[in-house]
């Protein structure tokens, strides 16, 4: 047993949670040192927050509807984070974009995962990219892992993993395939930023081996 206490991760949700699951799995198997301190919602009843109920973890609805503005919102997550003392922010299948304000509290300290080989198929929402990789007509097809930064999934990517388009997929399968990989980098990614190794040098993360945070 570690003597120091785990960091502190925020995990925000919208929707199924299999990606918040797959990080509570990973804590529990013991190939991540890090425990769930708060889980924030953008939507009322989703299973996600079933997930965090049955796991015990504290969680939030911040619905964007309630608040007059964007960095009003922003203003309410990040005091519910900072009231949770997280040390790390993952967006799992989060279906908003944070206000300037968040990322800035944040820097270099918010993980998100993207259905698709960025930059390829940006900008959307699951399943958006994988109908979108499904259209293009791509062989590879995959996700990734990068820091959040003030544009849209354009942050420096952290991991990637690929998989095969077949000529029978349909947007469920090809989802399906990829949610597979998604589960495995995003508690490894978490994992590599928390141990201190991975690090920013302009739009790209690269691994070093001296643990320091990811700011430069
Ligand atoms: C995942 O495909 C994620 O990459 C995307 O939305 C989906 C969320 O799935 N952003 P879940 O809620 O983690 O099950």
């Amino acid at each position: 047993m570690s003597m120091v206490s785990p960091p502190r991760l925020g995990v925000l949700v919208s929707g199924r949670g299999s990606n918040l699951r797959a990080i509570l799995d990973a804590i529990d198997r013991g190939s991540l040192h890090a425990r769930v301190a708060i889980v924030i919602s953008s939507k009322n009843d989703v299973p996600a927050l079933q997930i965090a109920e049955d796991a015990g973890i504290p969680w939030r609805v911040i619905r964007g509807a309630e608040y007059s503005s964007r960095a009003a919102e922003g203003a309410a997550i990040v005091a519910e984070l900072r009231a949770a003392m997280v040390d790390l922010v993952v967006t799992a299948g989060y279906g908003r974009i944070f206000d300037a304000s968040v990322v800035e509290a944040y820097r270099w300290r918010i993980i998100n995962i993207h259905p698709s080989l960025l930059p390829a198929f940006a900008g959307s929402m699951a399943p958006g990219p994988q109908a979108q990789a499904l259209a293009a007509g791509v062989k590879i097809a995959g996700c990734t892992t990068h820091f959040i930064t003030e544009e849209t999934d354009a942050g420096p990517i952290i991991m990637q993993a690929a998989v095969p388009v077949l000529d029978d997929d349909t947007v469920e399968t090809l989802a399906e395939r990829i949610l597979r990989e998604e589960h495995k980098i995003l508690p490894a990614s978490i994992a590599a930023v928390l141990a201190g190794t991975v690090r920013v040098v302009d739009r790209r993360t690269i691994q070093v081996t001296e643990a320091k945070d990811a700011r430069s």
